[in-house]
């Protein structure tokens, strides 16, 4: 088994959470547990602003890796320690300038955090940079690495509903904002309906009708960014409703809606009713899920190529449809064609 040097940017539970054993072994909830479950990585640096964080991750992971070095500047780090692959956990606004210098330095593979960016204008110089560099991204949009995502739309293409027509999300909770989470459900309403955005109307939730930009810089107070509605037709003809509510209790689910039949899916799994009968689908684990796939799948996409199943190209995409959102909310929920004009 090769050995690939990585490096973790950012050091905020997302990046560097070590997980408790339970009975079912460590579940790869951070990076760095994702990179641990890969026997070919070893973690050689990480890189944050905050010098506690880097000690609190040298004695959290020190028995899986004693010797990690510690930077203040990822400038630093992508000279000296030189790693094979870098996660990008940093907030959204600093996405575009780690993974730029990532790419620019000789990185390979680059697991950058969602929303990729905060405008289709960064995600265009960062996808600029990645591919110059011959580098691989992949974005962490979390259920495109989630073997019951994957059931659900084999599901679809085996024609286990018909012909899809409509998607419907609902999405929930006190954090049900457009950017730094609903990311996730446009996400997954792209990766359904397997198709591209071609027109959209939003509505911002109410109370926010002056908020024209999505700064990035935090997520931590969930009263700062809107939630959000939006109609989305994609080119293949199906249609998809996103419905963001404000409410005390979490909840995200999907409905699709096909010519002989509906799939109800919940994050754990999913209901099939066609002809009269509800059949309940469970996928079984892959060996890795979540950050554990998405390491395993940058390191095989740097040893031997290949596309990933959650590539630059969507993950832009999918920041232009937030962006599109934004647009059209601002213009009394206009309809705009997609691909956006005017990206500066
Ligand atoms: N996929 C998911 O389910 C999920 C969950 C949580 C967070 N996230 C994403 O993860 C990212 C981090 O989120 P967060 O809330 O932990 O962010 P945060 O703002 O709390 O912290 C990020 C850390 O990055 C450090 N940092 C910022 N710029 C840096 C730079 N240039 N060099 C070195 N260190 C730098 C900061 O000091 C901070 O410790 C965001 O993009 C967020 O949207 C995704």
């Amino acid at each position: 088994m090769s050995d690939l040097r990585a490096a973790i940017c950012g050091l905020t539970p997302i990046a560097a959470r070590r997980p408790a054993t339970t009975f079912f072994g460590r579940v790869p909830i951070s990076h760095a547990a994702g990179y641990a479950a890969h026997p070919g990585c070893r973690m050689v640096a990480v890189a944050d602003f905050r010098e506690d964080l880097i000690t609190a991750f040298r004695e959290a992971w020190g028995d899986t890796w004693p010797a990690v070095a510690g930077y203040t500047s990822v400038d630093h780090l992508l000279a000296e320690a030189q790693p094979s692959l870098l996660s990008v956990c940093t907030p959204d606004n600093r996405h575009a300038e780690v993974v730029t210098a990532a790419a620019g330095a000789g990185v390979r593979g680059i697991l950058c955090e969602t929303p990729l960016a905060t405008t289709v204008a960064d995600a265009d110089r960062m996808l600029a940079a990645v591919k110059a560099a011959g580098a691989h991204l992949v974005v962490n949009h979390a259920r495109r690495f989630d073997p019951l995502f994957h059931l659900v739309r084999d599901a679809l293409r085996l024609g286990e509903i018909g012909s899809l027509r409509h998607l419907r999300c609902y999405h929930s909770g006190p954090r049900a904002m457009l950017f730094r989470n609903g990311v996730h459900a446009i996400d997954v309403l792209c990766f359904l309906a397997d198709s591209p955005v071609v027109e959209l109307t939003g509505r911002l939730e109410a109370g926010f009708e002056h908020w024209d930009t999505y700064r990035g810089d935090g997520g931590h107070d969930p009263a700062s960014e809107p939630t959000a509605t939006a109609s989305l037709v994609f080119a293949n003809g199906v249609t998809a409703s996103y419905d963001g509510v404000r409410t005390r209790d979490r909840a995200l689910w999907f409905d699709l809606i096909g010519s002989d039949g509906v799939i109800r899916l919940f994050e754990r799994h999913a209901e099939l009713v066609s002809q009269g009968t509800t059949r309940t689908l469970v996928a079984r684990p892959y060996d890795a899920v979540g950050l554990a796939a998405a390491v395993f799948e940058l390191a095989d996409l740097v040893q031997n190529g290949g596309d990933s199943v959650s590539g630059a190209a969507n993950a832009r995409h999918v920041v232009e449809i937030l962006e599109g959102i934004l647009r059209s909310s601002h213009q009394g929920a206009r309809p705009l064609a997609l691909p956006l004009e005017d990206i500066i």
